[in-house]
């Protein structure tokens, strides 16, 4: 059995920080675990322009130098904290225009603009109700420049089962959108079922570059739990986060695509911090914080399905396959977990009195992660 796992420094493609105290509370958790996160704007207002995300970036850099002037961290975590690298995503609206785009483009900062269907998911009011009738300039310019979609891929027909929303935008946007804009590079974000699975492992082709053109990323959630987590013994708030858990037969697809090798799939945790007391209320937010332990489930997951013997496969989907997507190097430096207990923590410091939960509170896990260098 294998007792400590070694692979080049991970990042999280996929991530929530918030702004102000949330942001200082959340974000040494992943500075610590990761080297670099594409990180989500759906601040309100959200970041919707090259200008307020350079800003944006420029706060999360200055919580991380706050968080290791005032908290107790090594020498060893203060440097690794500090080799954060955020990488600033913009907000599809329908007022983005092509011109922003080529900005973002020339940034180095902007590393890809988000899609958030209109009503689909928390602070996703300001997003886009009609992709193809409205964006079909900037998607062009996208295109044109380079810069990938990120992609919430839930349709938010309110006569869709909320269980069948990720399927039916696979037929009713993702493909005419593969169709219309070939070369557009689309990341299908938090992906939770089987045919967005199949989808991506079949229609990922790569650009005249040599780039692929559609990936995907997948979170410890949705491949250690199914549906059935939202109501073990009563009702679960702190596994609630859209798009939704789904079936088992959705939750192998995950494992298989996750553990395939294939270089489409890679690590994005979607940690979506939210206040205990807003989670655990009459009209509960959406999101699983699980940034701090995430490294470890997603090492579970992959053990689950005897996929750590080999832990180039686990290397791939946490190191390799995401910088490849994005042309960005490898991380140099080593990431090191151990065989050995660890008990989550039940609640967290976070901006109120009642904390956060983070995800699997109180359950013990396998790993520890001992060091980012
Ligand atoms: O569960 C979620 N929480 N899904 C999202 O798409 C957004 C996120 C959040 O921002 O809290
Ligand atoms: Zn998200």
């Amino acid at each position: 059995m294998i007792q400590t796992i070694q692979i080049a420094p991970p990042d999280d493609w996929h991530l929530h920080l918030r702004d102000g105290e949330a942001l200082e509370c959340v974000v040494a958790a992943t500075a610590l675990n990761f080297r670099r996160a594409i990180v989500m704007p759906n601040l309100r207002p959200p970041v919707t322009t090259v200008d307020q995300a350079v800003a944006y970036r420029g706060r999360i850099l200055a919580a991380i130098e706050k968080a290791c002037a005032t908290g107790n961290y090594t020498v060893e975590e203060k440097a690794a904290m500090r080799r954060f690298d955020p990488l600033m995503v913009l907000y599809l609206t329908g007022a983005t225009s092509p011109h922003e785009i080529e900005k973002a483009a020339n940034s180095g900062v902007v590393k890809a603009v988000k899609l958030y269907p209109a009503g689909a998911t928390t602070n996703s009011d300001a997003g886009v109700s009609d992709l193809l009738g409205q964006c079909g300039a900037v998607l062009h310019a996208m295109e044109e420049h380079g810069v990938p979609l990120l992609v919430h891929g839930e349709v938010t027909d309110t006569d869709v089962d909320v269980f069948d929303r990720e399927a039916a935008f696979v037929e009713t946007v993702m493909r005419p959108l593969r169709t219309r804009f070939p070369n557009l590079r689309v990341v299908f974000e938090h992906i939770t079922t089987e045919q967005a699975a199949t989808f991506v492992t079949e229609n990922s082709g790569r650009d005249s570059q040599g780039r692929l053109l559609l990936a995907a990323t997948i979170t410890p959630q949705h491949l250690l739990y199914n549906r059935n987590a939202l109501f073990k013994g009563g009702l679960q708030p702190h596994w609630y986060c859209l798009p939704v858990l789904k079936r088992e037969v959705h939750r192998k697809a995950l494992l298989k695509a996750a553990t395939s090798g294939l270089p489409q799939f890679f690590l994005g945790t979607d940690s979506a911090p939210h206040a205990k007391h807003l989670k655990e209320m009459s009209c509960g937010c959406a999101g699983c914080y699980s940034a701090p332990y995430a490294m470890a489930m997603y090492a579970e997951a992959f053990e689950q399905v005897g996929a750590l013997n080999d832990v180039s496969l686990f290397e791939q989907f946490c190191s390799l396959n995401g910088p490849a997507f994005y042309g960005l190097p490898v991380n140099e430096g080593a990431f090191v977990m151990q065989r050995k207990k660890f008990e989550v923590p039940t609640s967290l410091p976070f901006v109120t009195e009642s904390g956060i939960v983070p995800l699997r509170a109180g359950e013990t896990l396998d790993w520890t992660v001992t060091r980012l260098v």
